[in-house]
């Protein structure tokens, strides 16, 4: 077999270096980098200036680092059986520009569920602290379901962005910690943003997206709408 000369590599090596700086940049998988040490959020700022995050306050102290809401159980007496008590960036401010948080989120015993929703800017790792939980998510390419039976001391990821649920499967209560890489992931829960926004997303858009008719929607909008004040 003859040898190759290295004009013959030349043209396969400048074709492959073309391909590859011509796929699509992956895009940054999380919150932007700090700038500084530390960027104390101040909340209270407001006259109109937006930024992307919260602007540094000036005078800032160890409290600012410092937050004692995930060491009790949020109140689970609710529709859904369940309580979420983030550590984002509202709660503790000096997260701001750090790029991570927490929360807990705690299931009343016989059925709990904290319903499918997705975080747009954060992965999620739970712990289990106590109890035992059902959870899945969903893949956006092909819906496929990853689904696990959980119990203390367990820890599962739901990957950035897509659908995803815990359900308590014992008749005690159960409880996470969840860890999250974005200061404020945001949660968008599928069931209240399509049947409980304000405005209203139309009956027609409903029925025909979930095949069913005008009665059924409206019959899950009136559960799911905040209570209308007379
Ligand atoms: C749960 O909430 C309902 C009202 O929303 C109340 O009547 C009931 O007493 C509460 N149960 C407990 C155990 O707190």
């Amino acid at each position: 077999m003859a040898t190759l000369s290295p004009s013959c590599l030349l043209l396969p090596t400048a074709i492959m270096a073309l391909l590859l700086f011509s796929l699509p940049t992956p895009s940054i998988s999380g919150d932007p980098d700090l700038l500084q040490d530390i960027c104390v959020a101040d909340l209270t700022s407001s006259g109109g200036l937006k930024l992307n995050g919260f602007p540094c306050k000036a005078a800032v102290s160890a409290d600012d680092f410092y937050f004692k809401g995930l060491a009790t159980a949020g109140d689970t007496n609710n529709t859904f059986g369940s309580a979420v008590t983030g550590a984002n960036v509202e709660k503790l401010p000096g997260l701001n520009t750090l790029g991570v948080s927490m929360a807990r989120i705690d299931y009343a015993p016989g059925g709990g569920l904290n319903p499918p929703h997705t975080h747009p800017r954060a992965t999620e790792v739970v712990f289990v602290l106590h109890g035992a939980l059902d959870v899945g998510f969903v893949t956006a390419a092909g819906n496929r379901l990853f689904s696990k039976t959980l119990v203390a001391g367990d820890v599962f990821v739901f990957p950035r962005g897509l659908v995803h649920f815990q359900k308590n499967n014992g008749d005690v209560p159960a409880s996470v910690i969840s860890a999250f890489n974005s200061q404020f992931p945001g949660t968008q829960s599928l069931a209240m943003a399509l049947f409980g926004a304000n405005p209203e997303v139309p009956n027609d858009v409903l029925t025909k997206a979930f095949q069913v008719g005008t009665k059924e929607v409206e019959k899950i909008k009136s559960r799911l709408a905040p209570k209308k004040t007379a």
